[in-house]
């Protein structure tokens, strides 16, 4: 058993901003970051477009910021947190540039302010389209600073440590991927930072990392978990199979004038909404998936080649150096797109200061649902949502480190188990989920299909959880157990959904 005060899951930019902000409040304290991978590797370093903040007082306003958010989620948002976050970003935006984050401005060194879906003003702040990496790494520099933080890669949270009461959480079980040692480490406050979910599906822009692992240990430590049904597809991932995961085309590009086009070329938005190639993600994901099927195809195609090609590569380096590279100059061709998920606004339930349902667990940005997103998230929130929820989680946690509840328990991690090669089995069976998830789980559902995924998964889980009784705890077999239990919450939550609306739409619910 190893004791430390704060453990943090997951090193995107919900982990590393609630570590610095701890680790500096609290400079005699042992915060411990446990990340599965590399320490950088995570959704954040992916994200392109970047992060929707009110700056420009002149022409934007906190209440047109509050208002695309509330429109975007469908009437689903809870409006309080809505307004708390849009009016807490500059303040968070500051700190991080504070941090050395560069964001990009123009030639008279105002921000150059990008537009993306939902959004009626320019307001996304941004790094070229490297916006992720660039928090990300700059981050870690700050978090390699401090000698309380210390970050662990390759180290896989296995389950929380719950007390018999499954009330309050002491801290989790980590596996030491290398050397297969699974170890209990006690804290006062466990924050879970583990991101998303994309890996459920078939198609998705996330990276291997995003198995969903901490919606799955909370659930099944008895956290509630909600408004998973709400899984959103991202409209322009590159229609390309040599590209696993998806490769994204960033919202950012229709931003900057690009126009969808489907398979006969005609430019199809406008007969779907008023706000055309700009509407909200779940409006256009759904209007391309309408086209795909009236013209029998599997993409559409984003044109950009009526814009300035100077200035395309100026604004999107890494996109068009990846499209070149397949050998598409998107300021002569089309780009091949088709919808991917990309997002997951529900998730662990959390109150306005991060806390779960269960005491001294607190959960932060994509693994946690705030009320922010509704039922659909506006682009560019995901970030700041998460440098804002972990503002607020470390100001409960200087209440919680100083909660006089210090009992340590004892816990020990039994497993017997054979050294069986489950390689080939645990490929097949995520193989089959993702399959599953794309085909009756996507962009527009059906009771038939959704109930068709529940008795599959169901049974898939049994399978796992015998697996996971006798064998030796893997990554593997972890991330396929949580993968499968995010899924069957997924297919559930949608069964129990009884309204359309955001990024969730059945068929036979009309
Ligand atoms: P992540 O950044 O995903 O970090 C999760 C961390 O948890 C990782 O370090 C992972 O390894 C670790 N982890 C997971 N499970 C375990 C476990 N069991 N044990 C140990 N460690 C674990 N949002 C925006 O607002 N603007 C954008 O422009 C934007 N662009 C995007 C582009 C792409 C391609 C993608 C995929 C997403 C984009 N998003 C964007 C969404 C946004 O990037 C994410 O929602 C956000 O970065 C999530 O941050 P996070 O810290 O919650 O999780
Ligand atoms: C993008 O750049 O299109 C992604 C933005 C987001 O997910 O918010």
């Amino acid at each position: 058993m190893q004791q430390v005060d704060v453990l943090i899951i997951g090193s995107g930019i919900a982990g590393l901003t609630y570590a610095l902000k701890t680790a500096s409040y609290f400079p005699d304290k042992h915060i411990a970051i446990f990340t599965k991978s590399s320490e950088n590797e995570s959704n954040t370093k992916y994200a392109q477009g970047g992060i929707a903040t009110v700056l420009d007082y002149e022409n934007d306003s906190f209440e047109n910021h509050i208002m695309d958010t509330l429109i975007a989620g469908d009437g689903h948002c809870k409006p309080d947190v809505v307004e708390m976050v849009v009016k807490e970003a500059p303040e968070r935006l500051q700190e991080l540039i504070d941090w050395g984050t560069r964001f990009d401005k123009n030639t008279e060194g105002i921000y150059d302010f990008g537009l993306e879906g939902g959004h009626s003003k320019h307001r996304i702040l941004h790094f070229k389209d490297i916006t992720g990496l660039e928090i990300e790494q700059k981050l870690l520099n700050q978090v390699k600073k401090r000698n309380n933080i210390h970050i662990h890669p390759n180290h896989l949270a296995v389950d929380l440590i719950i007390c018999p009461d499954r009330a309050t959480c002491k801290g989790a079980y980590v596996l030491e991927i290398a050397t297969g040692k699974v170890q209990a480490y006690q804290a006062k406050v466990t924050m879970l930072a583990t991101g998303g979910i994309g890996q459920v599906y078939q198609f998705t822009t996330n990276p291997l990392i995003a198995t969903g692992d901490g919606v799955a240990m909370a659930y099944r430590a008895g956290a509630t978990v909600e408004n998973m049904e709400f899984i959103q597809f991202h409209p322009t991932a590159l229609h390309d199979n040599r590209f696993a995961p998806s490769f994204l085309i960033s919202e950012a590009v229709r931003g900057f004038g690009a126009i969808l086009r489907n398979k006969n070329g005609i430019p199809f938005m406008e007969y779907y909404d008023d706000r055309k190639d700009l509407a909200p993600r779940d409006v256009v994901s759904r209007a391309i998936h309408t086209e795909m099927k009236i013209t029998e195809t599997d993409h559409v195609y984003l044109d950009v080649t009526h814009t300035d090609a100077y200035e395309l590569r100026k604004h999107f380096p890494v996109i068009c150096k990846t499209l070149n590279n397949i050998g598409i100059d998107p300021a002569k061709t089309w780009i091949p797109v088709s919808p991917a998920a990309h997002y997951s606004c529900g998730g662990v339930a959390v109150n306005t200061h991060g806390e779960t349902s269960i005491k001294h667990l607190l959960a932060c940005g994509e693994c946690s649902s705030t009320g922010l997103h509704g039922a659909n998230r506006l682009a560019s929130n995901s970030l700041l949502e998460a440098l804002v929820f972990a503002h607020r989680s470390f100001k409960k946690t200087i209440d919680l480190l100083n909660d006089p509840d210090t009992n340590r328990i004892q816990y020990s991690f039994i497993h017997t188990h054979h050294d069986t090669d489950l390689h080939h089995q645990l490929r097949t069976i995520r193989k089959e989920v993702k399959k599953l998830m794309n085909n009756c789980v996507s962009i527009v559902r059906d009771k038939e299909s959704l109930e068709h995924s529940l008795d599959r998964l169901r049974y898939l889980q049994r399978t796992v959880e015998i697996l996971y009784k006798n064998n030796a705890i893997t990554l593997p077999l972890m991330e396929v157990r949580n993968i499968i239990t995010v899924a069957l919450i997924i297919t559930q939550q949608s069964l129990n959904q009884n309204k359309n609306r955001g990024a969730f739409y059945c068929v036979t619910l009309n």
